[in-house]
């Protein structure tokens, strides 16, 4: 292993990794070592270039926190998030499709009663859900636990909303002996994602959007069916053709659909036009080996 090329290095260095004892590990540091040589090789990369990237690579972690994680938002932008969802999780294409988890689930959300309002009082349209959990048979799905969590008109998560420390905007839910969970917020709007780290600087110079369509993530898990991470969009929003994130799926596009003033469904009333999203869900049956959310 001495005078390597450019030519032989790459076998070299394969070789030194070959050996790990967990043959996963060996064939995933293989196929890493050989993509990143021939990444190189490829684009001719520099000296600059190559201290340019550690630089980014070194501020990408220095920008994470307990609640703050530059390394998956860099992995959302590029798309490997959805790609590694897209081959860990393939559905039926009636069952309901993954999304991305994104950074803004809390563990520490209340549960909510059938039909409880989540807003903790924040402005908005009011905004109704009504679900459904079925499994691929359409029978109803019971006792499932519904994690439901969206920002306010403003685009903000609870976590971002100055002088608000309570969760709002989020809760956990059960669906009943039909299937059923309802609840009642303020209508999400599309927002940037956090784009003050080194991710937002590659937004900037590669002249991409940063702006998320609206959207309500939905979090499913039910005993004997995949957990189901998801989250629904509505149809008239600006940006669901350039989600940096790569999440937005057909089936995912729902109508929320807007009604006048007084007359709220299940025997509420509102003074103020509000919007109405029915949707059912479709799990598949299994396990999921994975839980997205943060341990
Ligand atoms: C979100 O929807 O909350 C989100 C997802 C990925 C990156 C940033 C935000
Ligand atoms: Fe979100």
């Amino acid at each position: 292993m001495r005078d390597l090329t450019d030519t032989t290095i790459t076998e070299a260095v394969v070789s030194t990794v070959r050996e790990a004892k967990d043959a996963r590990l060996a064939g995933i540091l293989e196929a890493l070592v050989r993509h990143a040589h021939d990444f190189v090789r490829e684009t001719g990369l520099t000296e600059q270039e190559w201290a340019r990237g550690m630089d980014f690579l070194t501020r990408t972690g220095q920008k994470c926190t307990p609640t703050r994680q530059e390394f998956i938002l860099l992995s959302d932008v590029l798309g490997i998030t959805m790609l590694v969802d897209a081959l860990g999780n393939r559905r039926a294409a009636e069952s309901t499709q993954n999304s991305v988890l994104g950074p803004f689930f809390r563990d520490d959300r209340p549960q909510a009663a059938d039909g409880a309002d989540i807003s903790e009082g924040l402005p908005g349209t009011p905004f109704f859900f009504e679900g459904l959990v079925t499994d691929e048979h359409g029978a109803p799905v019971a006792n499932a636990g519904i994690d439901v969590w969206h920002s306010d008109a403003d685009g903000h998560y609870d976590v971002d909303v100055p002088g608000l420390s309570d969760p709002a905007m989020r809760a956990l839910l059960r669906t009943d002996g039909e299937g059923r969970f309802r609840f009642r917020s303020i209508r999400p709007s599309s927002y940037p994602i956090p784009d003050d780290g080194p991710v937002g600087e590659m937004m900037r110079a590669t002249g991409r959007s940063v702006m998320r369509p609206a959207h309500l993530h939905v979090m499913i898990a039910a005993e004997g069916f995949q957990r189901v991470t998801t989250m629904l969009f509505p149809s008239d929003d600006l940006y669901l053709d350039q989600d940096p994130v790569f999440g937005v799926k057909q089936s995912l596009v729902t109508d929320y659909a807007s009604h006048p003033a007084r007359s709220g469904p299940y025997g509420t009333r509102t003074d103020e036009p509000y919007t109405l999203l029915r949707h059912t869900f479709v799990l598949e049956p299994g396990r999921s080996a994975h839980d997205p959310r943060p341990s």
